[in-house]
């Protein structure tokens, strides 16, 4: 196709529907470590109160207001549990029987960054066989929303209440792919969540938006060490229009922040677009289990996790539940239960025992065994153990502040689980504290699922995003000479062309209004033999772009937009109109001399 086109802006309509004509509205953060729900009514009169479970893992002695993300298949890969429920069945399992089933905890991970994101894309179980990525996160999702349902059921005592009587919100992080927040979409639907014919039932929320939204609700005294008295809303304080701030979400899996701005009408922009990476609060685990096999050996600890995969995951449990202390701050030891046959299976060569071992790398008085049981850390060792991803989110966020755009930016909420150890909170505060306030939450895991309902009952309340990637086509335009480069001269029907240039529809960095339309006019097929023409899209994270080969382009998988053309070429009267709606790209190619269309949502996930 060639181009002499110029773009035009106009305001389109919105392809959200309107939350209010539903019953309620259902939020599920689905979380690389914890997951739940929360919802809320839209029919009572003043009801502004948001609801979540309250009672995930009571039978498992737990009473938490999120479950872990875990799931567990049965041998023949159908449904067995999810959450505490998967961990305590898993557990309850002998090793033997253990590694027939499918155990999968941290797999939403898998979407991050990940280029070659498809349908097919799998995942490996704790037994080490693979299954399709969609059917785990279908059967995690279908679960939980399942789980919502009977809660609201039970709640409102309407036995008829369903589906379709509520406007479900999906959180996902800001800083994914589009291909990845496409495939939580798919997973939706394969799970029976709404469906493809009508898929503004289904909301796609970002989660430091969501949290963004949650904090702006809130009062001073709902922060951690604000004044316990203080009533007044965050809206009335410290945030007025034009307030500019950070939003950082920091959680099991990754670090996600965003910066927003208050308007004049109540609504939010994005001032600059969301950033961030794998820095969550999964990294301590990590680097828990790099001690462990430091001092033991990798090939031990590779071995034992293998073998005694239920004893593994009650040894890294332990360390999840004992690295929330505050003893690590208090300067108290802290002790992790190593299982029975950690201890018996640790091979006592040279006739040491554990402590000797240990010796081998540090002090005792650092790491010892007690009671041949317990392996007391003292807090150098545990704060050792948090300073690696600390030290990544402090970089990233100096980056980040030191941006022009955020000169005028007071204040940053911190949210997300991991942000409610005081470990970090100390470390961000003694780095940032002096230059801009740092306001916690009280309850900080719980801001995305609670601001993803009130997202889901305005969700036009952010009126503008900054792209993330750059989108485009490939055209033919006229050679220049002294402007393109000669490898690209191409003759058609002897006139000298430009081949492969990346035709920009939309820029990483340039702002984009929820429900813009983009009118792109003055395409044409390059010759009157052709019939139709293909239109292939192009994806770069890059704003710079010139040709689809530059390095860092990749094509967008998916069938593209086909035309029909006949004529067109004489009139140049192809043209192609741009829909964002929200976190989805609709594109609709027309021939105005013919009046036939053809439209995509550009399709992010397809295996070519
Ligand atoms: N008090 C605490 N101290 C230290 N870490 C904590 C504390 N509370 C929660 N965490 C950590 O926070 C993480 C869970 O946070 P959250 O529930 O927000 O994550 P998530 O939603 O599962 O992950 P993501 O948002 O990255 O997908 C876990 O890594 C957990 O260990
Ligand atoms: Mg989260």
């Amino acid at each position: 196709m060639q181009s002499t086109s110029e773009d035009e802006r106009e305001r389109g309509d919105l392809f959200l529907s309107s939350p209010i004509t539903f019953i309620a509205v259902v939020a599920i953060d689905f979380g690389t470590t914890f997951s739940g729900f929360a919802f809320a009514f839209n029919n009572k009169d003043g009801e502004k109160s948001i609801h979540m479970n309250k009672e995930w893992g009571t039978d498992q002695g737990y009473s938490t207001m999120k479950t872990p993300t875990c799931l567990l298949l049965n041998p023949d890969k159908s449904f067995n549990s999810f959450g505490y429920e998967a961990q305590d069945r898993y557990a309850d399992l002998e090793e033997e029987e253990a590694c027939q089933y499918f155990y999968f905890d941290s797999f939403k991970m898998i979407l991050h960054n990940n280029e070659n994101l498809n349908r097919n894309t799998t995942l490996e179980a704790g037994n080490g066989e693979h299954m399709i990525a969609l059917d785990v996160f279908k059967y995690s999702i279908k679960y939980l929303y399942t789980r919502a349902l009977e809660v609201i059921q039970e709640r409102t005592g309407d036995e008829n209440f369903g589906m379709s009587d509520v406007q479900w919100v999906l959180t996902v992080p800001a800083i994914w792919k589009p291909a990845a927040k496409q495939f939580m979409r798919e997973a939706a639907y394969q799970a029976g969540l709404a469906c493809p014919s009508n898929p503004e039932q289904i909301l796609i929320a970002l989660e430091p938006e969501a949290a963004s939204f949650y904090c702006m609700e809130q009062k001073m005294r709902d922060f951690v060490a604000e004044s316990g008295t203080n009533d007044a809303l965050v809206t009335d304080t410290i945030a007025r229009i034009e307030t500019q701030y950070v939003v950082v979400d920091i959680g099991g899996g990754t670090l996600d922040v965003t910066v927003h701005e208050l308007l004049e009408n109540g609504g939010i922009r994005e001032l600059y677009k969301a950033t961030g990476g794998t820095f969550g609060g999964q990294n301590v685990n990590r680097q828990f289990r790099i001690l462990l096999e430091t001092i033991f050996t990798k090939s031990f600890i590779d071995h034992y996790a293998r073998q005694n995969p239920v004893d593994w995951l009650c040894l890294m449990n332990d360390f999840e539940v004992k690295k929330r202390g505050k003893r690590i701050c208090e300067g108290g030891t802290t002790r992790i239960r190593l299982p029975g046959s950690f201890i018996s299976k640790f091979p006592s060569h040279k006739g040491w025992d554990i402590n000797t071992a240990i010796q081998q790398h540090c002090s005792l008085d650092e790491i010892k065994v007690v009671r041949n049981e317990y392996l007391c850390l003292e807090p150098k060792v545990m704060k050792q153990l948090f300073n690696p991803v600390m030290d990544d989110i402090i970089s990233h966020l100096s980056n980040l502040f030191a941006q022009p755009e955020l000169s005028k930016v007071k204040f940053a909420f911190l949210v997300g689980g991991f942000a409610d150890s005081a470990v970090l909170q100390k470390r961000i505060k003694k780095h940032f504290g002096q230059t801009y306030r740092i306001l916690v939450p009280q309850y900080a895991s719980l801001a995305v699922v609670q601001g993803a309902v009130m997202f889901g009952q305005k969700p036009h309340k952010f009126e503008s995003r900054i792209m993330t990637t750059t989108y485009g086509i490939r055209v033919l335009k006229l050679f220049l000479d002294g402007l393109h480069p000669e490898s690209k001269r191409e003759i058609i029907t002897g006139i000298p062309r430009c081949k492969d240039v990346f035709f920009k529809l939309v820029k990483a960095n340039e702002e984009v209004k929820v429900g813009e339309k983009r009118r792109f006019t003055g395409f044409a097929p390059v010759t009157g033999e052709q019939q139709q023409v293909k239109v292939d899209f192009y994806q770069s994270d890059r704003s710079d772009v010139e040709f689809v080969t530059d390095p860092e382009v990749l094509k967008a998988p998916g069938p593209g937009l086909v035309l029909e053309t006949p004529e067109a070429w004489k009139t140049k009267d192809i043209e192609i109109n741009l829909l964002f709606g929200g976190t989805e790209i609709k594109v609709t190619a027309v021939n105005l001399t013919s009046n036939q269309q053809s439209t995509v949502y550009l399709d992010f996930l397809a295996s070519s």
